[in-house]
């Protein structure tokens, strides 16, 4: 039995093992499995040694998928870009998915995975990812790896803090990074302080996965930074950081960090959810798109959002909260037990430790150090959990082990400290080479993290990595925390900017990967079931080609009749229905891209010939022994000729 084997068997005997336990209501059973309806199960960290790793791409807009513990990369998910490799914004089905209000929008700056979960664990069925300049968020379907759905939101100026979740991925929840003008309308900038305003949105996701922005919140005009949502005991709430509370519109650098203490806002998203079901939310009119690729039909479909409910806070007694946080808080996190929120204040010399059931209390008992715009500010004193003290410099994110510490980043002095939770004791300490960022925990924000590696994602590598002109490669370094001394494993470089990342047991994923789209269920309205159905149509100056591939050949791959200036639309089913056989598809001169066509699958692309002649077409997908032999003609006529449309194969 090779090793592969042998781990796939160890962990069918857990699973086996874990299902047992579950059945006969031993007591540990809760902490063992968790499982959904969909009958996914969960097994208890340790159990796993290999590992998917997403890391967001930061301004590349995508996300990379690694492999873990070896850091290989198998796959870039183009999210909010264009990739030629897979038509990704080339392709007239793809092309929907970035409309916004603002049109057409191909980009954008990708900060925060974020897995879906069930009762707090990661479930594998989707992860999202910010947009953070033209605010959104991206779905992205982990059994094709393929961004299923990209929804904009309406009042934001820039959505930094997103897009975390409740416990059961009831919301995905956003915040503003930038307050701006609510409505957005021509101010003067010096006139900040009366006239900008931020939100923090709550996306509803429905059992398939749809988005819709369900409520936002109008708060006070602060810059709203990260968020996490509550679990267990806080379950219902949801907590969001925020800096520049001296509301300064200029040299941010000097002027947001003057107080001492900035704010954690904590949500009471159930209390939201009945103000919503009195009808105390306003609507205000506005315009968002929702974008969602129909797998049916192989097709990006783009909707218009006009208004939004919103809740505001004076209206709403026990909606928000305030908790003084020093000092310019970054990260948020909550622990496994859902009792602890610890802050990175990034300008702070410890790690505040917020406790969640003095939080409580301290509502209850109205201890408020003053009210802003509505919202009561709980007394510091209230609700300190903990302090720890010399975690590094600049303590930006925390995660979790699972067995009682945390692990946080510090940006400044370079450096992931461990800590235990209770006694505030900083433990282990591992330099990070250099300039970490977000730090991953398999599972580390979540009610069972699965341990064994911290992943460091670094800004900056210097002298780790060969050079290559002006930019170096950023990278990911692989630390073994099975110890209790951390130790650093493995170097590996990453694409684009690793912001931050998730990672989740391969068995979770591996089962649900999708191999092929059943050719039967195509419903394209320009696919084909067979060959036979291939046809060229002309309406006025458009054609359309209906044209399939299969090992080894197109159909037709002779096509005459095409005249200068036609708008010709290829509209290209893969009639293969074996998994990884992919054909692609390139015309010369064409203006785009290539098509990268999966099995089952049709995909358009659009092209106007400039000039009369000869035009070679291919697959540009090595596909078989007879690849290059996969390929044909296209003959281009002057506007004025009249040769007719023909076209066939073999013929
Ligand atoms: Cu089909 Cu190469």
């Amino acid at each position: 039995m090779n090793r592969r084997y042998l781990k796939a068997f160890l962990v069918a005997i857990s699973v086996v093992a874990a299902f047992v336990i579950l059945h006969y209501g031993c007591q540990e059973s809760k902490d063992l499995v968790a499982g959904d309806e969909a009958g996914r199960v969960y097994v208890a960290p340790g159990t796993y040694d290999e590992f998917y790793l997403f890391t967001s791409g930061g301004f590349s807009g995508q996300i990379g998928v690694y492999g873990l513990p070896s850091g290989r990369m198998f796959r870039v998910i183009p999210v909010f870009s264009q990739d030629p490799e897979k038509a990704w914004g080339y392709s007239e089905e793809s092309k929907p998915m970035f409309m916004t209000s603002h049109g057409f929008v191909p980009w954008d700056d990708a900060h925060h995975p974020k897995l879906s979960q069930t009762d707090g664990i990661a479930d594998g069925r989707w992860i999202f990812i910010n947009g953070n300049n033209t605010p959104r968020v991206a779905r992205v379907d982990l059994s094709t790896f393929k961004t299923a759905e990209i929804i904009e939101i309406p009042n934001s100026g820039g959505n930094h803090g997103s897009p975390f979740l409740t416990e059961n991925t009831e919301y995905v929840v956003a915040s503003t990074r930038f307050s701006v003008p609510i409505p957005n309308k021509d101010v003067p900038l010096n006139s900040y302080k009366e006239n900008f305003k931020g939100t923090i949105s709550f996306i509803k996701v429905d059992k398939e996965g749809a988005m819709n922005v369900e409520f936002q919140i109008l708060v006070p005009g602060f810059n709203y930074d990260l968020a996490h949502g509550g679990k267990g005991p806080s379950h219902g709430w949801a907590f969001f950081t925020s800096y520049n509370t001296e509301q300064a519109n200029t040299l941010l650098e000097v002027n947001a960090s003057q107080n001492d203490k900035d704010f954690i806002a904590a949500v009471n998203w159930k209390k939201a959810e009945e103000y919503l079901a009195q009808g105390k939310a306003k609507t205000f009119n506005t315009s968002y798109f929702r974008n969602y690729f129909d797998e049916k039909k192989h097709m990006g479909i783009s909707e218009e959002n006009k208004s939004v409910k919103v809740l505001i806070p004076e209206e709403c007694p026990g909606l928000i909260y305030y908790l003084p946080t020093p000092k310019s808080p970054h990260g948020v996190d909550v622990d496994p037990t859902g009792e602890y929120i610890a802050a990175g204040g990034k300008l702070a010399s410890v790690i505040v430790v917020h406790s969640f059931s003095k939080m409580i209390k301290a509502i209850e008992n109205k201890e408020f150090e003053t009210t802003i715009d509505g919202i009561p500010v709980l007394k510091y004193e209230s609700v300190i959990g903990g302090e720890v003290t010399n975690p590094g410099l600049g303590p930006l994110h925390t995660e979790f082990d699972g067995n009682g510490y945390g692990y946080t980043s510090s940006f400044i002095s370079s450096e992931i400290v461990k800590w235990k939770i209770g006694t505030w004791e900083v433990v282990d300490r591992i330099p990070a080479y250099y300039s970490i960022g977000h730090l991953c925990i398999p599972g580390g924000d979540s009610r069972k993290p699965w341990g064994k590696y911290v992943i460091a994602l670094n800004k900056i590598t210097k002298d780790r990595y060969l050079p290559t002109g002006p930019e170096l490669t950023q990278s990911a370094q692989l630390i073994d925390i099975s110890g209790d001394k951390m130790k650093l494993l493995l170097d590996f470089p990453t694409i684009g900017e690793p912001h931050y990342a998730q990672s989740i047991p391969a068995d979770i994923l591996m089962k649900n990967s999708k191999k092929i789209y059943p050719i039967e269920e195509n419903q394209h309205p320009y696919g084909i079931k067979a060959e036979k159905e291939t046809r060229v149509v002309r309406e006025g100056n458009v054609v359309h080609v209906y044209m399939s591939t299969i090992r080894t050949h197109f159909a037709p791959d002779n096509i005459e009749g095409i005249k200068v200036g036609d708008v010709v639309y290829f509209h290209i089913t893969n009639l293969e229905q074996d998994w990884d056989i992919p054909h692609g598809f390139a015309v010369k001169g064409m203006q785009n891209s290539e098509l990268l066509i999966m099995p089952g699958a049709t995909e358009s692309v659009v092209w106007t010939p400039l000039k009369e002649g000869v035009y070679p077409f291919y697959c540009t997908d090595f596909c078989s022994a007879l690849h290059q032999e996969m390929s044909g003609y296209i003959r281009v006529s002057t506007r004025g000729s009249n040769v007719a449309i023909t076209y066939g194969t073999g013929k």
